[in-house]
C-alpha cells in the first residue's frame, strides 16, 4: 500500500484548518458516563406531500445516555427506523433539532453532515450492507478510508475489535463466505472502527437465527460495558430489548413510554399496553 508522504495536500485537507495561525480543534476529553450522547427536540418527519403525506414522526423529544445501550421499540410503522435515520443524519427531519453531544446535526450543511457521520457515528444495518467484493478486513477499514484516515489505521484498535468480535479467522474472507452472524459481526466492527460517539443499529438481529442474534446482542452489550460505547438499537424482539439498559417506546410517530432495566416480561407488558385499544393515545 503506498504511503501518503504529503502531509496536508490530501483532498480532505479542506476539513483541517488550512491557516497555520489557527489552533487545531481540541480533542474532546474522555467523556464520563452519563449525559446525553444524542438527543432530539420536537422532531417531525413527513414523507410525501398533500394527500399522500405520511407523518412518520410527530414531535419526538428524547435523549440517549452516553455509555448505555438503549432499545427503541414499537409496532411496525411507528417510526422507529425513521427516528434512527434522522438521529444518525441519514435522513433529514422535516422540522425539529438533533444534537450529537453539543453539535447540532440539523444545523449542518450536507458536506459537514457527511463528514460528521463518517467520523463520529456508526450505523449497523439490518441487512449488514457489506461490500461483496471486499474482504471482511477491507469492509471493516472502509469507514477510515472514507473519513480520509487511511494513513492512520489504528492496528491495535482493529486487533482489539476483531478479537472482541471473534472474527479473527474470517478477516481475509469475502462476505459471501461468511455466515449471517459473522457478517453482522463484521458490520459491527465496521461501525466501531472509527471509535464513533454513537452506534446506531436498526434491527441488527433481524436477519439472524436466534443463536447468531444472541451473539450479536452479547457483543453490542460488551462494546457498551467494556469499550464505553453508546448504542441505540431498534428491535421488535423483547428478548433482544432486554439486553438494553432502557427501552424507549414509539407509537404513531410519538414517544409512548419507556422501560428502565427491561426484562422480556416488562417489555412485553409495555408493548401490550401500547397495542391495547385504550383510545386516548398521545395525551401528554
Ligand atoms: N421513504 C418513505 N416514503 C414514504 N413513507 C415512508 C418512507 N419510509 C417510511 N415511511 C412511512 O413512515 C412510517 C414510519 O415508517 P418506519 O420509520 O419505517 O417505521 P418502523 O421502522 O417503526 O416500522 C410508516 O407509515 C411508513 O410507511
Ligand atoms: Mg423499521
Amino acid at each position: 500500500m503506498p504511503i501518503d508522504a504529503t502531509r496536508s495536500a490530501r483532498p480532505d485537507s479542506a476539513v483541517a484548518a488550512p491557516t497555520p495561525s489557527r489552533v487545531p480543534p481540541p480533542v474532546p476529553p474522555p467523556v464520563p458516563r452519563g449525559g446525553a450522547a444524542v438527543r432530539c427536540a420536537d422532531l417531525h418527519k413527513t414523507y410525501g406531500r398533500a394527500e399522500a403525506a405520511v407523518a412518520a414522526l410527530s414531535g419526538v423529544d428524547v435523549a440517549f445516555d452516553r455509555g448505555r445501550l438503549t432499545a427503541i421499540m414499537g409496532p411496525s410503522g411507528s417510526g422507529k427506523s425513521t427516528l434512527l435515520h434522522c438521529l444518525a443524519g441519514l435522513d433529514a427531519a422535516t422540522s425539529g433539532r438533533v444534537f450529537l453531544g453539543d453539535t447540532e446535526l440539523t444545523a449542518l450543511d450536507d458536506t459537514a453532515l457527511t463528514l460528521l457521520r463518517r467520523r463520529r457515528l456508526g450505523f449497523v444495518f439490518q441487512s449488514f450492507n457489506l461490500l461483496p467484493m471486499l474482504t471482511a478486513e477491507q469492509n471493516v477499514l472502509l469507514p477510515l478510508e472514507l473519513a480520509g484516515r487511511r494513513p492512520r489505521i489504528d492496528r491495535e484498535w482493529l486487533a482489539a475489535l476483531v478479537d472482541v468480535l471473534g472474527i479473527e479467522a474470517r478477516m481475509g474472507h469475502r462476505p459471501g463466505e461468511l455466515s449471517g452472524g459473522q457478517q453482522q459481526r463484521v458490520a459491527i466492527a465496521r461501525a466501531l472502527i472509527t471509535r464513533p460517539e454513537v452506534v446506531f443499529a436498526d434491527e441488527p438481529t433481524g436477519n439472524l437465527d436466534s443463536r447468531s442474534g444472541a451473539e450479536v446482542l452479547a457483543l453490542l452489550r460488551r462494546s457498551v460495558r467494556e469499550l464505553g460505547q453508546t448504542v441505540v438499537m431498534v428491535t421488535h424482539d423483547p428478548v433482544a430489548a432486554a439486553h438494553a439498559d432502557r427501552v424507549v417506546l414509539l407509537a404513531d410517530g410519538r414517544l409512548a413510554g419507556e422501560v428502565d432495566r427491561p426484562t422480556p416480561e416488562s417489555v412485553l407488558s409495555a408493548l401490550g399496553a401500547l397495542e391495547a385499544p385504550s383510545g386516548t393515545g398521545g395525551g401528554a
